[in-house]
């Protein structure tokens, strides 16, 4: 694997250190799922966990660089130039289901823009990397989007809604109003990291989902944005703890994908 820049081999090592713990939890899911007590507090100690091998790795390269962290919140707040943002399990409920999609994702952010990231996939041993001007890749491989033209023969991913959304109503109208309107198909996978990475890669043709968080989505723009793609970011809330809504796809697909979505938004 191709590794360019300083801040994506730190990403590198804290992602293969934490991965390691991760896969071992994951074979205990397994025999938690049959027990009576069922695998819910070892996820989320798994959860914590994984995330803290991971900061310990980032604050160990630089101590002074900021963190945003899903668990942990933010550390070195008052750095906002440089600062890394985390999502140690993305694909929580899979995991806890013994369902082997789910990802560590860990992007680098300069001066409010992500210039490197790493979504990696430790089951099936898949890590997606970019760095901002080197292209996108999937392990040894240079990957770019598809490039399905229209929208009605796409495939599409999307997610959501998360706990008790005051637009669950919405969501769910919109992933049926979507999937009718496509000849192809609407599917969900449950990881937005992975989801997005699967556009990157070209599996997928296109991605939306409204009320992620930033670690949910931060490496995941450059890795598609340096495959190919195009990411809107409508109405976002950018500041802690954030809330995104994304819409990411090949650039064929992008503005009838992007205004079906919009669309809905102004209604
Ligand atoms: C969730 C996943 C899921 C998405 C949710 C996210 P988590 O993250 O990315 O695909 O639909 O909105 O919160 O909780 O598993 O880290
Ligand atoms: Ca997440
Ligand atoms: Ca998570």
């Amino acid at each position: 694997m191709r590794l360019n820049s300083p801040s994506l081999n730190i990403i590198y090592k804290a992602c293969n250190k934490a991965s390691k713990s991760l896969i071992r939890d994951f074979g205990e899911i397994e025999h938690l799922q049959v027990s009576s007590k069922g695998p819910g507090d070892f996820v989320s100690s798994a959860d914590k966990r994984t995330e803290q091998i991971i900061i310990d790795e980032l604050l160990k390269a630089h101590p002074d660089y900021g963190i945003v962290s899903e668990e942990a919140g933010e550390i070195n707040k008052s750095n906002k130039e440089k600062r890394w943002i985390i999502d140690p399990i993305d694909g929580t409920t899979n995991f806890l289901n013994g369902i082997p999609q789910f990802a560590i994702s860990i992007a680098y952010e300069e001066n409010s823009e992500i210039v490197s990231g790493i979504i990696f996939d430790p089951i099936k041993n898949e890590m997606f990397f970019a760095e901002k001007g080197n292209g996108a890749f999937l392990n040894n491989s240079r990957i770019r989007v598809s490039n399905k033209k229209k929208l009605k023969d796409s495939l599409l991913v999307t997610g959501g809604p998360k706990f008790n959304s005051g637009i669950k109503k919405m969501i769910f109208d919109e992933y049926i109003t979507m999937s009718n309107e496509i000849e192809g198909s609407v599917r969900k996978f449950g990881s937005a990291s992975l989801d997005i990475a699967n556009v990157a890669c070209g599996r997928f043709d296109g991605y939306w989902q409204r009320e992620l968080r930033y670690w949910d989505i931060a490496a995941g723009l450059i890795i598609l944005k340096e495959a190919g793609g195009i990411v809107n970011l409508f109405d976002s809330e950018k500041k802690y703890p954030f809330k995104c809504n994304i819409i990411a796809s090949n650039s064929n697909i992008h503005d009838e994908l992007a205004k079906k979505i919009m669309k809905k938004n102004i209604e």
